[in-house]
Order: structure tokens, then sequence, then C-alpha cells
């Protein structure tokens, strides 16, 4: 049985009245890549243009819409009204609330288009949990539901919804949940139920008291972070802005393409001499099929030299290109946007004239900035990536990438967090090329500690902290 729910258009959809029998709804523009959407209906019979208006105000139950075509139109415009609505819907274009007492309980808010809303109903008897993928928070002064297995969210309009939902962590029927949260109408909670499981929100729990996700072998391995970051970083299961959006250009300076200097006590990095790479260097074929991960290390330790190369060749500025919208770089590595957010810190446990301590690269004058001596935190950086890389050999020098997070969010949304850790991947591999050229020994490192390198450096954890690692060393036998 299809529930009372009120039909509306999602806001902010508009009904332009463009003469006495056209009309067009208009999906405004989503800023990014989400084209203006119009709808439209020539001719429109009074009592179709009459349902129109009152979906795009204070909407209606399907029942109440098509008694006024009828009455206005007559029997014929039935089918017509009929095939609009569900074109509606399956175009993301409507709302459905539940309403408990005349008052919303809920709303389902469909947030990706082409989407069809199939009324599953639920039994009386049957018991039901959410998702664990499902999550509250507040957004724009609702407290929404939502899940990255969805395709639309539910405002819960009062405590009421709340309740409810905190109550289907545990396995509930709607008898139970009627004696849990009183002062909802036995249907009312099942519609509700209903318009959960509708959403993806919720699942039957089976005999072994499992629910689909559970037992389903591609979902078990899926964590709750990981699925919720894949759904919104790529597109395709919602409709945010997403791509090169510049939001913050109005109301936010960007951070500058390079990092202002760190310290005062700065060292000068050699520099290699390129033409001569060019023609004494190993092949390129030789480099890749060499390219391999090592843990261990000579007794003697990477040189300043050798470091001083290495940054060179895998990270300098190689030229600075003014766009549009600010300052970018060409260096050795790709990067997203040539923003080059990532700064390179270098934790170093023991390199030929260079004293232990933190140092931060600075890719425009390649040098490097000296932070800290070696301290606790530092010995706690190194002894990570130390057992990050298996207890080989403690890494002679640990480099720490750190992003300037706002240098890329200022360009692109939805992606911004996904293109950095990309750009470490890119970064990462072009330090597995040239250290492999430079017979060092090199391995990246899964899982740093970004807090703890916050506290390191003195970063703001929210405006730059690390978002990968690598560790270098000279190579046994060198
Ligand atoms: C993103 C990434 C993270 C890695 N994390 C670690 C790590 O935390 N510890 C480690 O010992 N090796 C790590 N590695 C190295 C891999 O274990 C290694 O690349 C893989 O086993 C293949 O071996 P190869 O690099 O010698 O070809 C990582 C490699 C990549 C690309």
């Amino acid at each position: 049985m299809q529930p009372s729910l009120v039909l509306a258009f999602k806001p902010p959809i508009s009904v332009i009245e463009e003469s006495g029998d056209r009309v067009v709804i208009q999906v405004p523009r989503v800023k990014g890549n989400i084209p203006q959407y119009t709808f439209p209906i020539e001719p429109v019979s009074p009592g179709l243009l009459t349902a129109l208006r009152v979906l795009a105000a204070e909407g209606a139950t399907e029942e109440e819409l098509s008694d006024r075509v009828l009455q206005m139109d007559g029997f014929p415009q039935l089918p017509a009204f009929y095939y609009y609505l569900q074109q509606f819907i399956n175009l993301g274009m409507l709302c459905h609330t539940l309403l408990s007492e005349g008052l919303p309980l809920a709303t389902r808010v469909p947030i990706y288009p082409s989407q069809k809303f199939d009324w599953k109903e639920v039994a009386i008897d049957q018991k039901y949990r959410l998702s664990r993928f499902a999550y509250c928070h507040q957004y724009e002064g609702n407290f929404v539901l939502e899940s990255p297995l969805s395709h639309a969210k539910i405002i819960l309009a009062d405590w009421q919804g709340a309740a409810l939902i905190a109550a289907l962590a545990q396995p509930q029927t709607c008898q139970e949940l009627c004696h849990k949260i009183p002062g909802i109408a036995p249907e009312t909670i099942q519609q509700f139920l209903s318009l959960l499981l509708s959403t993806e929100m919720l699942s039957e729990v089976q005999g072994d008291g499992k629910i689909g996700e559970e037992t389903n072998k591609a979902m078990v391995s899926w964590e709750f972070h990981d699925l919720l970051f894949h759904a919104r970083s790529r597109k395709g299961r919602h409709n945010n802005p997403s791509g090169k959006t510049f939001r913050f250009l109005d109301q936010l300076e960007q951070p500058p393409m390079v990092k202002p200097e760190v310290s005062e006590d700065i060292i000068k990095l050699y520099k290699p001499d390129l033409q001569k790479l060019q023609e004494e260097d190993y092949s390129f074929t030789w480099v890749l099929e060499e390219r391999q991960s090592i843990r261990t290390y000579s007794d003697k330790p990477i040189t300043d030299k050798q470091l001083g190369e290495f940054l060179y060749r895998s990270a300098r500025n190689k030229r600075i290109v003014d766009k549009d919208y600010g300052q970018c770089t060409h260096r050795p590595y790709a990067n997203s946007g040539g923003r080059y957010e990532l700064e390179i810190y270098v934790i170093v446990n023991t390199c030929e004239h260079l004293a232990a301590g933190i140092y931060h690269y600075c890719p425009q004058e390649h040098h490097l900035g000296r932070l800290t001596e070696r301290n606790s935190l530092v010995d706690a950086l190194l002894e990570e990536a130390y057992f990050a890389t298996n207890q080989f050999s403690m890494p002679q020098v640990l480099l720490v990438f750190a992003a300037r997070f706002q240098r890329l969010a200022w360009v692109y949304e939805s992606a911004a967090y996904s293109l950095i850790l990309k750009d470490v991947g890119s970064l990462q591999q072009t330090m597995y090329l040239v250290s492999t050229a430079m017979n060092l020994a090199p391995c990246a490192v899964g899982c740093g500690n970004s807090d703890l390198f916050a506290a390191a450096v003195g970063t703001d954890y929210y405006a730059e902290t690390s978002v990968g690692e690598f560790i270098l060393g000279s190579r046994l036998g060198n």
C-alpha cells in the first residue's frame, strides 16, 4: 500500500508559467558540472497546472493531487498527471514527507537525479535494523540521516524521528518501536520504517540475526569512512558540486604557491648537473625494472649531497606558471591542477653533514630550513616509520609529506582530499624512480601519525598536516 506521503518539489525547483498552456519546471544549476535542467510541459491542463503549483508550494499527497486533476480536468487527464509525477520521481525532483499528527516527521530528499523511488512496505512482525553505513549529522540547520548506500537523504524534523533512528541501532519490529517511542501512531511507525527501507537506510534482519550488508561479500570489507569517502569524492551518488568550483574565490585568500620560510636557519642543498645526468644516467627501462622497496641500509649513512640531488630531481620547482586564478608550478612529479599542496619535511636520523632533527624543504630555493633538533617527537616519528616497515632498520631519513589542504580545497570541491592522496602516490612513485637511479634504498610508508607530525612541527592540524611518508637510506654495498 502506498502511504499518504506529502509530495513537493525539491527546493529550489520552481514552476515558470510561460503562457496559458505552457509551463517550464526549472531545476537550478548546481555549481560545478551538473547542468541546469528544464522540464517543459505543453499543453498543460488547468488541473495539472494546479497540481504543479501545489508541488512547488506546500505540497500534497498523491491522492489529493489526483483528486484535483480529476475534478478540474476529468478522468481522461489522469494518465498524463501520473506520467509526469513518475517522471519527476525518476529525475529526483520530488521530496516525500511523512506526517505524524499533521506535522512533518521525516522528509526523503533525493540527492542524485535519475533514480527511481521504489516503495518497499515493511512487514508488521518482521525485525529491521539500521545500516552501519547510515549516519546523522547537522546540515544547514536540519538533522539529516544519510548513507553512502543511498541516493537520497532523510531530514528528521524533530526528536521523535531521532529517537526512532536511535532505537533502530538494535533489531526492532514496528510493535516494539511503538512501545519504546510512545506518542506515534503504529501506522506512522510502519510508514517511517518503510520510508527508511525504501531509502536503503534499513534492512530486514535475517534468521541468523544479520542484515544483507553483513552477508554480502562485496560489502563486508568496506569500512564506514572508506565507503562514505568513496561515494562522496567520486561523482554519481550525490549531486554536490564537484571539480574546479573555486568556492572560496571571494571568501578566503588562497595559500601562496610557495610556503613562506619556516626557519631562518637555512641549509643550501647540492644541485646536480642535469646535462651530465642526461648523458650518464641509467636508462629509463633499467630504472623501472630495478625499482623496488628496500628497507635495510649500509652502515654508512646517506649524505647531504645525495639528499640534495634526490630532492632536486624529485620535488623542486622547475618553473612557475601564472594561471588566471593564481600561481601554479611545474615539478618533476604530476600534481592535481598544478597546485602542489604537498610540503616535504625531512626527518633526519643519520645523514652525513646534516644533524638529526626536522627540516622543511623549500622547492623554490632548493634549500632546507632547520625546524628542530632531535627530540622525543623526532624519535617517535622515526619509530613509527620503523614499525610500519617491519622493523628492518631504523630509517636514515624519513620524508613526511604534509598537505596545505586549503591550497587544493580553494580550487576543488568534493574531491579535494582524494586528489591530495593521489598526489602523494605521484610523488612517491617519482621518489622511487629517482632513488633507484641514484642507487639509494627507498620505501613508501602507508600509514603515518598526523597528530604526532603536527605536534612535532607545530602546524595547525586542519591547515597542514601529514598525508604520506617515504623513507630513504644508503643502499647495502655502497
Ligand atoms: C602507498 C604505498 C604504501 C606503502 N606502505 C608501506 C609500508 O607502510 N611499509 C612497508 O614496508 N612498505 C610499504 N610500501 C611498499 C610496498 O610494500 C611495496 O611497494 C610492495 O610490496 C611491492 O614491492 P616493491 O616496491 O619492492 O616492488 C608501500 C607502497 C606504497 C605504494
